[in-house]
């Protein structure tokens, strides 16, 4: 088996019952399988996560987590791995609901190692279990990040390759798009990790107080400066500072941080001794940064010195591919945070609106429509009726006017679907708004498609 070691296909087994967890591995190992037990489910997701396996086989009771639990996370953390349930007590109902769930078979105890062996042959030989290259293979996340359009499937192939290194990288996107969590991702799996990852946000401080809050002071640098403050470069030391909406920096704090960059030191405000940090440099930016050299607001030296590498990530509605795993990532996460019991299915009508909307705010305006609809439903399955109105109504495009009919009429079909978005899509209030009666607006909505039963 030494020859080929490296394809060794992966197991897990998690239970609390120690004894069980031991006799799984001794014998899945001697079946030539690369075992690892857990009794906790805590460690076992971490492992999961940096490493994940072929299968894992887990109990459905456990002290810090249930059966279904496990999944969802497992189905978040690596879509790849399949799950084996083992259950002490025959629950059908909960086998079913667990298939439902996505796992991959369900076994009651007492069962014979023969069965769990011949259940584990089968998760290996199903289709959708990852390549044994699986660093070669696209995967549907990477780090907490969901993707499978090209665009992201490329940018893990970057991060990949670049976390190992400490050059600057400057990351763009228009607002939502998930530069941040690229960020936290670049310093996740980097040898940084163990080390602060710091986010400061440009924007959000006068040009002083950048200086202060990034370079901190010397005690007396002054009045109020009572004694010594340590900035965030400082406290950053050895990780990562994460400098979000770069354009925003005043061009003196521009000057600054060139000098930090280039001398890989810095003065305290008030200071006179170069203190020496090494810190990673990872910038953001939703804005043309190279329109805004042109127009002398950003400084060339230091976007040269920012963008070593730069990433660019497009905007949610350029890569619609990703929008079914994300909803169905945010659904699941979101139903966790809220302690519902249950996952809810995703209607197709939900999932078809969502496709055509044009998410002006991106992924963290997906998260929000999920946040809400999750909140508000009260059903076991999401539909188009738990979307706000205008993403529901987003897809439906109102009718093109007729040849004949008059301008006018296009003029009144405008203004009333204005009207109507602007009140939430709320009848009663667009009839006042409009000065018509309630059955009129009906007639008009209906040639615009714009009726709901709701
Ligand atoms: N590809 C993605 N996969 C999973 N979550 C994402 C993804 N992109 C963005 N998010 C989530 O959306 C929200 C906004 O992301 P963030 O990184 O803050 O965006 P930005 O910094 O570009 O404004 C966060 O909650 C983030 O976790
Ligand atoms: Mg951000």
């Amino acid at each position: 088996m030494a020859d080929n070691a490296p394809s060794k296909p992966r197991v897990y087994i998690l239970d609390d019952e120690i004894v069980t967890v031991r006799r799984l591995v001794q014998a899945l190992a001697k079946d030539g399988y690369e075992v690892e037990g857990f009794i906790s489910a805590g460690e076992a997701m971490s492992r999961v996560a940096a490493h994940p396996p072929e299968v894992l086989v887990t109990d459905v009771r456990l002290n810090d987590a249930d059966g279904m639990e496990i999944l969802q996370r497992v189905t978040i953390l690596a879509p790849g791995t399949k799950v084996i349930l083992m259950t002490g007590y025959a629950a059908v109902d909960h086998a079913v609901q667990a298939m439902k769930a996505g796992a991959f078979h369900y076994l009651a105890k007492p069962f014979k190692l023969e069965e769990l062996r011949n259940t584990i042959s089968d998760a290996l030989r199903y289709p959708g279990k990852p390549d044994d290259a699986a660093d070669l293979s696209p995967v549907d996340h990477f780090a907490g990040i969901i993707g499978r359009s090209p665009a992201m499937q490329e940018i893990f192939k970057t991060i990949r390759q670049i976390a190992p290194l400490n050059c600057n990288v400057l990351i763009q996107g228009e607002s939502g798009t998930g530069k941040e969590l690229v960020a936290k991702a670049l310093h996740g799996v980097s040898g940084r990790a163990q080390h602060p990852f710091i986010p400061f946000n440009c924007g959000a401080f006068s040009e002083d107080l950048v200086a202060n809050e990034l370079f901190g002071h010397e005690k007396g640098a002054f009045t109020g400066a009572v004694s010594t403050k340590l900035g965030l470069l400082e406290a950053a030391n050895n990780g990562t500072i994460f400098l979000d909406e770069v354009g925003e920096m005043p061009i003196p704090m521009q000057i600054k941080l060139l000098r930090v960059i280039q001398e890989r030191t810095l003065l305290r405000v008030g200071g006179v001794a170069p203190i020496s940090i090494n810190v990673r440099l990872i910038a953001a930016t939703n804005r043309d940064i190279e329109k805004m050299i042109a127009a002398g607001e950003f400084r060339q030296d230091l976007f040269y010195r920012l963008k070593v590498v730069m990433i660019n990530i497009p905007p949610l509605r350029k890569r619609r591919e990703d929008i079914p795993l994300l909803v169905e990532h945010f659904v699941t996460l979101v139903t966790t945070q809220f302690g519902k019991p249950m996952v809810p299915e995703i209607a197709p009508d939900f999932l078809e609106a969502l496709s055509s909307y044009t998410f002006p705010g991106n992924v963290r305006e997906l998260q929000n429509i999920v946040e809400r609809a999750v909140a508000l439903s009260r059903e076991p399955v999401l539909t188009g009726r738990d979307l706000p109105p205008d993403i529901f109504f987003a897809g439906i495009q109102p009718p093109v006017p007729e040849k004949n009919s008059s301008h006018l009429k296009a003029l009144e079909h405008e203004r009333i679907t204005e009207v109507y978005r602007s009140t939430g899509f709320n009848q009663t209030e667009t009839a006042r708004l409009l000065g018509i009666s309630r059955t009129t607006l009906w007639r008009r909505l209906k040639e615009l498609n714009l009726f709901s039963e709701k």
